[in-house]
């Protein structure tokens, strides 16, 4: 555990997981836990921040943190919801507003010398997303600041005698859209908590493999590469701390992009890594012939990866340890309001009990962004490192209707066309740098409507083909996402090249839907 964090605790906000990349970008570790899971030890968390809710405070079921057991001892800031529930709990009162505020606001200051908001400016335009407001203040808090409609748009406490210092604001400085936000953030994690700021992928890389050296010691690691940036750079971590007994399995489905096994494998290899390809294609499509029901393939694909996986991890004897390339977003237990199950992902299952592996995952505390840091910092190809997240079911989920070998031989065409055109289409981005397109969006990928067909017509003759829908989106953390607004002469050339040059399409649609309510996948 590291000697200094900062303990974020989660209600239910969409915004929670932001909250704490933000902090991390301020050089500081911080931990997102339930907020009904307060730790038993607290000693090294040098402050709290009480995240927003999807719950009014008036609600029967809203979240109540356990202000008694960090008040007063350690610094707090409480972020939308969190600063009505410290309001409510400590006497103030909230009412449901007259006026919802969502959206665009700007900053009155009533006290321009608050610690928090140090550098701030009059008139900062700020993020606001709440149906309740703050109408009276607990004794000894006082307003800092106010927007048009929200009069206690930040308040803190007024103590003087050496308790720890409250704060609240109504509205989200971790969004892009609360422009001094992280100036809000840095002051409290670093003025007001004291944070050393000594957090960084620099400093993450040569502890993680001094630990891991006497951790694992000569013992022998089975590791499952699928070609995406967490498993390779845990792969790449562990080999500098192991080298060969790291042992790496890369199994291929068949429903990789276009000829990205043999790449992958080749990308691999040139870092080093100890690695076996198995190419178990052909038992994947016999499992998956006749099935169309989303839900089915994932089970299919889960199932026989587990158990292709678990084959050749049998034969490397001796083995100790499972690693994995779990990061810090796969394991934060949210507070899940609905607790159904979207989609049922798939990642390496529980190898056999017989093996008796520990589990081990070196990349367990970082969030996307920094995992590619530490890829660059371990002098990664960039290209590895850009590459946009792809699903452990492959093409199998981009597939409308049944996965054949013709089908995923039709969508890879497709899919390569728009992740070449991707590659070589440049645009400026915020600073003026000419960069890929690939590279300013999260994800994209071609989705065949393979039980679909349309009518067309190629030269002279009637075709009756399959759509091809492209899919890119924006996102930070694929919680939610929004469709990328591509140039509307790229489209052009993209759709050309497809319908031209892919047998079996006859039409390319742009999908235009954001996160929520549609998901990335289409299935
Ligand atoms: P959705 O479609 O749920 O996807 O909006 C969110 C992110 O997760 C990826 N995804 C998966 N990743 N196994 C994975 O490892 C899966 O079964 C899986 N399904 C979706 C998806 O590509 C997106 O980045």
């Amino acid at each position: 555990m590291r000697a200094e964090k900062i303990l974020i605790l989660d209600c239910g906000s969409q915004t929670t997981q932001l909250i704490g990349r933000r902090v991390r970008e301020t050089g500081t570790f911080c931990e997102i836990i339930p907020c009904n899971k307060y730790p038993d030890d607290d000693s090294d968390a040098i402050g709290v921040i009480i995240s927003g809710s999807p719950f009014s405070v008036h609600d029967k079921d809203a979240f109540q943190p356990p202000l008694e057991r960090f008040l007063g001892r350690k610094p707090v800031l409480g972020i939308c919801y969190g600063s009505q529930y410290l309001s409510q709990a400590l006497g103030g009162s909230v009412a449901r507003a007259e006026i919802r505020e969502y959206g665009r606001a700007l900053l009155s200051l009533k006290d321009a010398g608050s610690p928090l908001l140090r550098g701030i400016d009059e008139g900062s335009q700020v993020w606001m997303s709440h149906g309740d407001t703050i109408v009276s203040l607990p004794a000894n808090f006082r307003c800092i600041a106010s927007t048009a409609d929200v009069l206690n748009a930040a308040f803190e406490s007024e103590h003087s005698d050496g308790r720890a210092p409250i704060y609240g604001v109504q509205f989200h400085p971790e969004v892009f859209h609360s422009t001094q936000g992280m100036q809000l953030l840095r002051n409290f994690v670093v003025d007001i908590c004291g944070s050393s700021c000594s957090w960084s992928p620099a400093s993450f890389v040569e502890s993680t493999i001094a630990q891991l050296k006497r951790e694992l010691g000569d013992d022998k690691v089975i590791l499952g590469l699928s070609g995406g940036v967490d498993s390779s750079v845990a792969a790449v971590l562990l080999n500098r701390a192991i080298g060969k007994n790291l042992n790496c399995i890369f199994v291929n489905h068949g429903l990789l992009r276009k000829d990205e096994y043999g790449q992958v494998l080749a990308d691999y290899r040139s870092l080093g890594l100890n690695i076996r390809g198995v190419d178990a294609s052909d038992r994947f499509f016999a499992d998956l012939a006749g099935v169309t029901d989303p839900e089915q393939k994932r089970k299919i694909l889960g199932r026989d990866f587990v158990e292709v996986f678990n084959e050749e991890a049998t034969r490397v004897e001796g083995a100790k340890w499972l690693a994995q390339g779990t990061i810090y977003p796969d394991r934060i237990e949210s507070l899940n309001i609905s607790g159904k199950v979207i989609k049922s992902h798939h990642n390496v299952g529980g190898l056999p009990e017989k093996m008796q592996l520990k589990l081990c995952e070196p990349l367990k505390w970082l969030f996307k962004d920094e995992v590619r840091a530490v890829g660059m910092q371990l002098g990664m190809p960039v290209q590895l490192i850009k590459r946009h997240p792809f699903p452990g079911p492959g093409l199998a989920v981009r597939i409308i209707g049944e996965v054949t070998p013709e089908n995923v031989r039709i969508l890879q065409d497709a899919d390569d066309i728009f992740i070449r055109s991707l590659r070589e289409y440049m645009v400026k981005d915020s600073a003026g740098a000419s960069v890929p397109l690939y590279d300013c969006v999260w994800q994209a990928g071609a989705v065949l409507l393979a039980s679909v067909r349309s009518v067309g017509v190629m030269g002279d003759e009637r075709s009756y083909e399959h759509p091809v829908a492209l899919r890119a989106v924006c996102s930070t953390d694929a919680m939610t996402a929004d469709w990328a607004d591509l140039p509307h002469d790229f489209l052009a050339k993209v759709s050309n090249e497809i319908i031209n040059k892919v047998r079996g399409v006859n039409r390319v649609c742009y999908d235009i839907s954001s996160k929520p309510p549609a998901t990335i996948e289409w299935e």
